[in-house]
């Protein structure tokens, strides 16, 4: 029965590492007493065009004189999708805030929440709050919580620039998250 249950073990993790790219857009696994949830998907980043999903609202007075764009501050409210074209399905949006908060180099604060808009977490949400290098071909940030399916969660997420355009500076992210969550629901009483 133990050989069993590891055998059944090795095969469910070979065939989580023979589909983990592409694979689908959200998979999970439950290890012990932790559920760990992966998506991968694609972030488009509008920053022109008619379908412009960024916009910036502020700047500050020293922004000008500055290389590093300094102070200017965007909200955002990205598509989502399952693969990497915009018309494939939509799975959740990106929204929140980004500013510009280093004097001497190209970097960012995010402050964003992953809105799940489809399958059986459609409607919770992962809380992301970072610096990003800009330069940085690889980007991390941590999970810092989320509602829904995602209470007590933690986790990272991995991003690179699947497509980025010069001229419009419109982008698509390739995203890659780990979340880990209890694996029974816990439930507070008395309060
Ligand atoms: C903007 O979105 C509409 C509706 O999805 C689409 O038909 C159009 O091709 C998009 N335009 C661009 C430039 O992406
Ligand atoms: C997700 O929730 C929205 C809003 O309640 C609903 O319109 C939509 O049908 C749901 N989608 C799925 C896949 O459950
Ligand atoms: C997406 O990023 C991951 C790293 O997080 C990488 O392993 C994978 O090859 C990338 N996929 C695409 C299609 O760019």
């Amino acid at each position: 029965m133990k050989n069993l249950t590891t055998a059944l073990m090795v095969i469910i993790s070979s065939l989580l590492a023979a589909t983990a790219a592409p694979g689908p857009w959200v998979q999970t696994l439950t290890k012990g007493n932790k559920k760990i949830t992966k998506f991968h998907f694609y972030v488009h980043n509008q920053q022109a065009g008619p379908n412009k999903t960024v916009y910036q609202v502020a700047a500050s007075s020293i922004t000008p004189t500055l290389p590093t764009n300094f102070g200017i501050v965007k909200v955002l409210d990205d598509l989502v999708t399952a693969e990497p074209d915009i018309h494939s399905e939509p799975v959740a949006r990106v929204q929140g805030l980004i500013a510009y908060s280093d004097f001497h180099t190209a970097a960012i604060a995010m402050n964003v929440n992953f809105y799940i808009t489809a399958g059986e977490f459609n409607k919770s949400t992962l809380c992301v709050s970072v610096r990003l290098a800009l330069t940085e071909p690889l980007r991390e940030m941590p999970v810092i919580g989320g509602t829904g399916a995602f209470r007590f969660a933690r986790g990272y997420a991995l991003s690179t620039s699947y497509t980025f355009d010069f001229a419009t500076g419109n982008s698509v992210f390739n995203y890659t998250i780990y979340v880990i969550t209890p694996s029974h629901e816990i439930v507070w009483t008395g309060f």
